[in-house]
């Protein structure tokens, strides 16, 4: 709309988060010609720096997948002639609307719609989001703000985030983000389920056996020791990506794709489920370990860790879903930080065919005759089926190939960031891919009770090597539910 103009305000514009995902991400969105024709970017934060200082720390950072195209330097440049900033304390009404000056002469009498990102601690959320919409929201326009979790460490201090939010904004103009609903094959998981008829049918208890969410990094907490201890893997990973994957996977068919639509299927799952019990889980933590001569670190030894923390960097669980399509299922959840690779991946094992005339081939190892449908949400994603097939030849023996839809061989065009994706959806207010507040406390509701017991009875983690696969007793919960974990491939 040529009357209209976005500005997208980055608070805590020098932060970590936004050097390495907000600026590529807007840049990105610039490129492919995605953002409105008028359109200015503003960083918010305490130092003081220039707009040309600014421009040269954001062209630093640009290590997005655009960056190695032939007219990128071009695009750079127009781009970052729309990016200004603006140096202002985070709790300053007087700052915020010295910045809404600023954003009046360049909306230019237009529309003014006004994104402010909020990239800074939770501890000064509110006090940001107060001064943002009581002296730089926008007139005649929208005014949405985007968060990022920490929502919280557990169902009241979440509530009380919510409530405070609520006081300056309304629901439908937060946007909390959840970067995992932002992912390619995680979009893709109700596009796979309701639109192919060969899988919805056999999506409940009555074919599949168990279904498991696997996160796993090959690097530990390296300096962000500092909010991670205060948190632990289970709220930074399991509460959020995870569960959410898990929503989408579990919820019954949505009347529309509709935001509310969606997440009103999503919160129904997840009232469904039972609260973690503490004999649900295991934890772990790294501790050092030494191979080929390199020395890795544990979690411990990170200097802004205390010594004698006891958080967890692993967990596994198991979940349960008591509504009549799941009744008895196991869903799985692994997380972990310091182990043997990096991926993220969902794995859906089905029944064994009764009365399998090729059971022969398999011995008592039913499990590997078993299909299995992997998501692998990262890397080099992929979606693949285990079937069992004949091998060819004069005799008749069975192996287990994959149907395979390997998206680097079958797509061309590359894979967007999801915050490329999330970015676009606030500009367009298109809400279904974040958090609603109901989903949220459903959420917390879930896993608060066993957070504080850990904290309470300050249980002990099971101590894994950086770079392994992580503690045994991972292996025990599985087993407990007659299941054996898949490998990330
Ligand atoms: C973040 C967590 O939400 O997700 C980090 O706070 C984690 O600890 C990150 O490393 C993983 O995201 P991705 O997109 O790199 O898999």
């Amino acid at each position: 709309d040529k009357n209209s103009t976005v500005s997208i305000t980055v608070v805590g514009a020098s932060g970590d988060l936004a050097k390495k995902k907000i600026f590529p991400a807007l840049f990105a969105l610039f490129y492919e010609d995605c953002l409105p024709e008028h359109f200015t970017v503003f960083g918010y934060a305490r130092s003081k720096m220039t707009d040309a200082e600014l421009r040269n720390m954001v062209s630093k950072t640009l290590t997005c997948r655009i960056d190695k195209r032939e007219n990128c330097g071009e695009k750079m440049e127009q781009f970052l002639k729309r990016c200004f900033y603006h140096s202002g304390q985070y709790d300053s009404e007087d700052n915020f609307t010295e910045l809404d000056k600023k954003l009046k002469e360049h909306e230019a009498g237009r529309v003014s719609n006004r994104l402010f990102y909020l990239s800074i601690p939770p501890n000064i959320f509110i006090d940001a989001v107060k001064c943002a919409s009581l002296s730089a929201s926008s007139a005649n326009g929208w005014t949405r703000v985007i968060v990022e979790k920490p929502f919280g460490r557990d169902s009241e201090s979440s509530a009380a985030l919510t409530n405070g939010l609520k006081q300056y904004l309304a629901e439908d103009q937060i946007f909390r983000i959840d970067h995992y609903l932002g992912k390619e094959l995680v979009e893709n998981l109700s596009v796979l389920r309701f639109s192919n008829l060969i899988f919805e049918p056999l999506w409940s208890r009555q074919y599949i056996r168990n279904v498991q969410f696997i996160f796993s990094e090959d690097f530990g907490t390296e300096g962000r020791g500092g909010y991670f201890d205060n948190y632990g893997i289970i709220r930074d990973i399991m509460q959020n990506h995870l569960l959410q994957i898990l929503a989408l996977f579990a919820m019954e068919t949505p009347v529309s794709l509709d935001a509310e639509d969606i997440r009103n299927e999503k919160v129904k799952v997840l009232r469904s489920m039972r609260p973690l019990q503490l004999e649900d889980v295991v934890i772990g933590q790294y501790k050092s370990h030494t191979k080929g001569g390199v020395t890795y670190p544990a979690y411990t030894d990170d200097k802004t860790v205390p010594k004698d923390s006891l958080t967890p960097t692993f967990a596994a669980a198991a979940l349960f879903i008591d509504n009549a399509r799941w009744d008895g299922v196991p869903f799985l959840m692994k997380a972990g930080k310091a182990l043997h690779t990096k991926g993220a991946e969902i794995r859906v094992q089905f029944r064994h065919v009764p009365g399998n005339l090729y059971n022969r081939n398999f011995g008592t190892d039913l499990d590997r005759a078993t299909n299995e449908l992997v998501i692998r949400v990262q890397p080099d994603e992929a979606i693949y089926l285990k079937i069992n097939n004949k091998v060819p030849g004069l005799g008749m023996r069975l192996d287990r190939s994959n149907l395979n839809l390997h998206y680097a061989a079958r797509y061309s065009k590359e894979i967007p960031d999801a915050y490329e994706r999330l970015l676009l959806d606030a500009i367009e207010g298109e809400r279904r891919l974040f958090i609603r507040s109901d989903e949220l406390d459903a959420a917390w509701a879930l896993f608060t009770p066993l957070l504080k017991e850990l904290e309470e009875k300050k249980i002990i983690p099971e101590y894994y090597p950086h770079g392994s696969r992580g503690p045994v007793g991972a292996h025990y919960l599985a087993a407990r539910y007659n299941v054996r974990w898949g490998d990330l491939s």
